[in-house]
């Protein structure tokens, strides 16, 4: 197989967003468009990925950089189009020979498949490879001529189409495989003698017909290749993710009660036998094992939930929370960075964090982990099978003993001994008779006052 590297473009504006973070750097379920873009490029096996930016996107710049490493940004300067984007990542890839994909840092749900079938069609003879696919709307898009065999003959833009081109429904997505050396021997050609004044890189199709050379056409469903320019698509974009997600859960086997109210994001890993209930998000970075249940109106992020355990409903996992085998966590409890033992039970109100929970353990409600002065993290640490009564805060650093129990309402600032009872609140008195003395003392004061 041939070595593979991909450009993938955004050094556009993105004014449409209307938003200071950088276009590319929206999220559809969950992740940065740009990292979809870098995620099929490794996917599909790509060794050289370079990521085109304009000038002044430093906070683009740090984040291509941190995910792809020295060398990786292409800087545009002034951006002069698609063609001369990717020409402006040349140098990059000085020395590599093999097939490019150019891919845009807009367009986060194109497959692998697709991908692999355009690389397929150089294989077979192509010169350069394009995804198109049949638009509802073809409005702006650039419009695929073919000849009668279905190959490729040019690529024109909206803005350049007779009427008779603009009546054609299949569209340019922007992807497209070539060979390197084809690719900057093609683009050299390429002029800026068109409506926008810019440099096409869609000008390399009907260069290299002229060449002799065969261009090829990939379809693909238009969802895969939708792309995003305002907030309005972001939104679209995201539910075509969010239903492929669904259909793809409840092909493997999760139990959705109302699929369309529950959020998932790219990467959420959830087993077959799994029950959630409507009205749940899963942030990034969440696994549920099987036969675990998370109930309506549940929000789970950077956490695991193990084989059988029950969450919510109102329940809210957040990053490191761990949640054992046949565990319960009910309404409105909160767990961050805090392993629960299996069996263990925190059934309503409570917030737990930073800690270590031993299996069997009951959590009472309104219990509190008090793990921050204001300045630095402490860890609880509950032992097996104990208790912890009711509306008890923990002031960690601290520890609860195998089997011990805390009072209700207690503040636990000292280690509790293994089977032992702590109580940690003030005593309780009585005094006989004093309510009615009390209520005699006011209703004379009262009467006095008139
Ligand atoms: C482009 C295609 C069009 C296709 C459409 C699909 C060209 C000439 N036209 O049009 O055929 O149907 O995409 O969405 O290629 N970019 C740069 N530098 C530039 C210009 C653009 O990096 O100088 C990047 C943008 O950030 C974006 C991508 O290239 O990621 C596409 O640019 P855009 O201006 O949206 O192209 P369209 O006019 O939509
Ligand atoms: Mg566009």
């Amino acid at each position: 197989m041939k070595e593979r590297a991909a450009i993938i473009l955004a050094a556009g504006q993105g004014t449409r967003m209307k938003s200071a973070l950088p276009k590319v750097l929206h999220k559809i379920g969950g992740r940065p468009m740009l990292d979809w873009s870098i995620a099929l490029a490794r996917k599909v096996g790509c060794t050289r990925i370079v990521t085109v930016v304009s000038k002044d996107s430093d906070a683009l710049s740090a984040h291509v950089l941190k995910a792809l490493g020295d060398g990786s940004v292409a800087v545009q300067d002034p951006p002069m189009g698609t063609g001369h984007a990717v020409q402006a990542a040349h140098s990059n890839i000085q020395g590599f020979d093999g097939h490019v994909i150019v891919l845009y840092g807009d367009t986060p749900l194109i497959s692998p498949a697709s991908v692999e079938a355009l690389f397929e069609s150089l294989d077979a003879g192509a010169k350069v490879g394009v995804l198109g696919f049949e638009a509802a709307t073809p409005g702006a898009y650039g419009r695929l001529v073919t000849n009668d065999e279905g190959d490729l003959e040019k690529i024109v833009e909206a803005k350049e189409a007779t009427p008779e081109e603009l009546a054609i429904q299949l569209c340019n997505s922007g992807v497209m495989a070539v060979r390197s050396g084809d690719l900057f021997q093609l683009l050299d050609d390429v002029t800026n003698d068109n409506a926008k004044g810019e440099y096409y890189l869609t000008d390399i199709v009907g260069l290299a017909r002229k060449s002799g050379g065969r261009c090829a056409v990939v379809r693909c469903p238009e969802n895969e290749v939708m792309g995003v320019n305002s907030k309005a698509e972001l939104a679209r974009a995201e539910a075509v993710f969010q239903a492929g997600r669904r259909q793809d859960m409840l092909d493997a086997g999760v139990t959705l009660t109302g699929p369309e109210t529950v959020f998932f994001s790219f990467d959420t890993e959830i087993e077959p036998d799994v029950i959630v209930e409507p009205n749940v998000v899963f942030a990034p970075n969440v696994h549920v094992m099987k036969g675990a249940t998370i109930r309506a109106f549940s929000h789970l992020e950077g956490a695991i939930v193990r084989e059988d355990a029950e969450v919510g409903p109102y329940a809210r996992l957040r990053p490191g929370a761990d949640i054992g085998r046949g565990a319960r966590i009910g309404n409105f409890v909160e767990v961050k960075k805090t392993r629960v033992g299996d069996g263990a039970k925190a059934n309503h109100l409570a917030y737990l964090g930073d800690g270590f929970i031993g299996a069997n353990a009951n959590i009472g409600a309104g219990t509190i982990f008090c793990n921050y002065d204001g300045f630095l993290k402490y860890e609880t640490r509950i032992g097996e099978g104990a208790f912890v009564g009711s509306n008890s805060a923990l002031v960690a650093p601290v520890s609860v003993g195998d089997g011990a129990i805390v009072g209700s309402g207690s503040v636990i600032t000292d280690d509790v001994t293994a089977g032992a009872l702590a109580v940690g609140r003030g005593r309780q008195i009585e005094k006989q008779g004093w309510a009615e003395a009390f209520r005699s003392r006011k209703r004379a004061e009262k009467k006095a006052k008139g």
